[in-house]
């Protein structure tokens, strides 16, 4: 008879639902593919990582916002190769516009910026964190949808922007009790295959495209590189000189290739100097072959990586002072960062520093005998415009279950409402800390 409902504890399965029991009409109690639920036990985890990207953003100044999930196609409509925009979740709706789900917040970051237009002052400095979706082949640390906290300062051309961009993730990574032991900051900038270029006299444009496929060298062969490299118009020459940039070890030797005064050599210098400043300068790696897939960087980029090397990309980032002018707009000098809420967890669980924050109030009120219900609730309300989180409890339950509910709750005190104590003004108030037990005039109750 109730093959057509979904049975309880069905969502707590792990396994999904097989053709017999589809058959039947049950639902697939699995999220599609790549995407997941957060049940409360994993949105209190969220929650918790989430207040830590919100804490460390307002710590730096940095004011809040946030965009549509579904976005105009266009709007993230590249030509640069680029991964993100071949993995776009991207449709007609019903009025025949062409949209998408937003793989990234950057683009959209971009268009209120523009929207603003001469409102806004400058520099802003925002952060958001944001749902974003991308059809990728689903590994450890990599879903179809993540999360993405995002800082991005809006108006300074200056490495000063970068290295507090930097200076907020690791004190982020130091208060979940990270450190450089852990985490490694590669850094580079996009000036360097610029230089590299410029010197094969191909046109700076090209930096984008050419980025996007020198970030795969990790993933391709060489000749996979060289190939792409060439199919862009690249000599081999130029190539070869490229692929040697990609391989430089240290600032001295950066120098040597690209002489004192070039910019990005001067860049990077001031950075690491105020990374000492900060103290956080033996996060940071000088590593030339990370130049990121995303077309749009033009100056310094960075990521973050585990150690170890077990893990993908943590977080990624960097300037990119063109983006406001591909969309039509006044070019503007921004810098930001993406880090995502996967990996992070990732590395924090093997490494035993996931907290698991558990449900928690600070009364559970009982009522004894049905008769006293109204008086239980009415308690219950006024404890809660105090500002105590209470949990009810709605039916008539023996006591072995609300002992159980206290602990479930987490309840700080346990609030009993029973006819010998009421007919006197009281009610019984159990503290779970002390197993202590009194009898507490109603009135007192909020200030106990
Ligand atoms: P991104 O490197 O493509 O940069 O992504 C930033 C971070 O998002 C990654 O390091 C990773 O933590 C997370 N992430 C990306 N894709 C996935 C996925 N499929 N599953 C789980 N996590 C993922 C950007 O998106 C730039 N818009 C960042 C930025 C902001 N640059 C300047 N401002």
């Amino acid at each position: 008879k109730n093959d057509h409902v979904l049975q309880p504890g069905a969502l707590d399965r792990k396994v999904g639902v097989s053709r017999s029991q589809e058959s039947k009409g049950l639902i697939d109690v699995q999220p599609v593919r790549g995407t997941r639920d957060f049940g409360p036990e994993e949105y209190r985890l969220r929650q918790w990582l989430f207040n830590e990207f919100e804490a460390v953003s307002r710590l730096f100044g940095f004011e809040q916002f946030e965009t549509p999930v579904l976005e105009s196609e266009d709007l993230f409509v590249r030509k640069a190769g680029e991964e993100i925009t071949q993995q776009l979740y991207n449709f007609e709706d019903k009025g025949g516009r062409r949209v998408a789900l937003r793989p990234e917040l950057t683009p959209s970051l971009a268009r209120l910026v523009l929207a603003q237009g001469g409102k806004l002052t400058l520099p802003a400095k925002w952060f958001s964190i944001g749902q974003c979706w991308r059809y990728e082949r689903t590994t450890r640390g990599r879903k179809r949808e993540h999360f993405q906290w995002n800082m991005d300062i809006i108006g300074v051309p200056g490495i000063a922007a970068e290295a507090e961009l930097l200076a907020a993730i690791v004190l982020f990574l130091e208060r979940v009790n990270l450190s450089s032991e852990d985490i490694v900051i590669k850094v580079s900038s996009r000036k360097v295959l610029q230089a590299i270029l410029e010197r094969y006299t191909v046109p700076e444009d090209s930096v984008g495209p050419v980025s996007v496929v020198v970030d795969k060298m990790e993933k391709i062969p060489l000749e996979k590189v060289e190939e792409e490299l060439s199919a862009l118009g690249l000599s081999p020459e130029a190539s070869s000189g490229i692929i040697a940039a990609t391989r430089v070890g240290s600032l001295a030797e950066l120098e040597q290739l690209l002489g004192a005064g070039n910019e990005a050599v001067r860049e990077l210098q001031q950075l690491f100097s105020l990374a000492q400043g900060y103290g956080y300068a033996d996060y940071l790696q000088l590593d030339t072959s990370c130049v990121r897939g995303l077309a749009y960087y033009t100056g310094v980029v960075f990521e973050g990586r585990d150690r170890a090397g077990q893990l993908r990309a943590i977080f990624g980032g960097g300037r990119y002072d063109r983006l406001l002018s591909t969309f039509g707009g006044e070019q503007r000098p921004c810098a930001g960062f993406g880090f995502g809420d996967c990996v992070i967890v990732e590395l924090l669980r093997d490494k035993g520093l996931l907290p698991s924050p558990a449900h928690e109030v600070d009364d559970l009120v009982v009522v004894m005998e049905e008769g006293l219900r109204e008086h239980a609730a009415g308690i219950a309300q006024q404890l809660r415009k105090a500002g105590r989180r209470v949990d009810l409890v709605l039916e008539s339950k023996k006591m072995k279950w609300i002992f159980k509910q206290a602990e479930r709750c987490g309840a700080k005190r346990m609030v009993l409402v029973a006819p010998d104590e009421w007919k006197q003004g009281l009610v019984r108030v159990k503290d779970q800390a002390t197993r202590e037990e009194s009898n507490v005039p109603v009135a007192e109750l909020m200030n106990f």
